[in-house]
């Protein structure tokens, strides 16, 4: 694992998009295929991949994207479901293309249904050759995805009910708690690690807490932001705020002036 601490959210913002670019270079399958997070944490991101785009180092016109999550209960056309958010927020922005953004399918006649087409999504993602970036943010309980604590450290896209803090958390979003949606299809933990590279960006105090678990806590269903322990190449990239509570910091300054991602 790679931690790069950043002094400003700016800053993680271009680190992380340099992670991001230099992992799609090297890309090994036909298409390149990225992996998407909703949230506030990547959107410095995108606006970086999009700046990148336009200066012609990367195209994303041929890309197909796989959202990582989206909730059960509410329509594809509500502003808030993850499809929409991440037109709005990744399609329009980087220039990839709506026909090319896969997100999972939380609409179904049953659970069995619904269970079936979280199977079929992870089918489609091996089928379109493997996710080569897999963009995260972290909630606040260490949630990756909407994969909750307690999550298993190998589980398949499926449907899951979400947290208190993470349905509170989300509230903002909408007309008060009770419009936030009770569950939600996610990718699983065991989906997100076969991704070639991971690269988790968060920032600010309220991620400090989340990020020390993750990073330096033990491997545990507990804080499934631990994950990234076991993926050969993940790349974490904080804030000062967010890497606050990381107590091995003096070794990630130094390893990180050895990186190549250009920076
Ligand atoms: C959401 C998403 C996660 C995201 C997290 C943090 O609920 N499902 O993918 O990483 O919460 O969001 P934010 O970046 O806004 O703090």
């Amino acid at each position: 694992m790679e931690v790069l601490i950043a002094d400003t959210p700016e800053a993680a913002a271009v680190f992380a998009a340099a992670a991001v670019l230099d992992g799609l270079r090297t890309h090994r399958g036909e298409t390149q295929v990225l992996g998407l997070a909703t949230g506030s944490s990547p959107l410095g991101l995108y606006a970086e991949l999009a700046a990148a785009a336009k200066r012609g180092e990367i195209d994303f016109s041929q890309t197909i994207g796989f959202a990582l999550d989206e909730y059960v209960g509410i329509p594809d056309t509500h502003e808030q479901s993850y499809r929409q958010t991440l037109i709005r927020e990744v399609c329009e922005v980087i220039g990839l293309p709506v026909s090319g953004l896969n997100v999972p399918n939380g609409h179904g006649e049953s659970v069995a249904q619904i269970a079936a087409q979280a199977t079929a999504y992870d089918e489609a993602i091996r089928a379109a050759g493997g996710v080569d970036v897999q963009i995260l943010g972290i909630g606040a309980n260490g949630h990756l995805g909407f994969n909750e604590p307690a999550s298993s450290l190998r589980s398949r896209t499926r449907i899951k009910r979400l947290a208190a803090q993470t349905r509170e958390d989300n509230a903002r979003f909408f007309d008060g708690l009770d419009q936030v949606p009770t569950h939600c299809v996610t990718q699983g933990l065991g989906t997100v690690q076969e991704a070639r590279r991971l690269v988790l960006i968060a920032t600010g105090s309220h991620k400090a807490e989340a990020i020390a678990a993750a990073v330096e806590g033990p491997l545990s269903a507990s804080c499934p932001g631990s994950v990234l322990q076991l993926h050969p190449d993940a790349v974490v990239i904080v804030d000062e705020a967010a890497a606050a509570g990381l107590k091995n910091r003096a070794y990630y300054d130094d390893a990180a002036a050895g990186l190549q991602f250009g920076i």
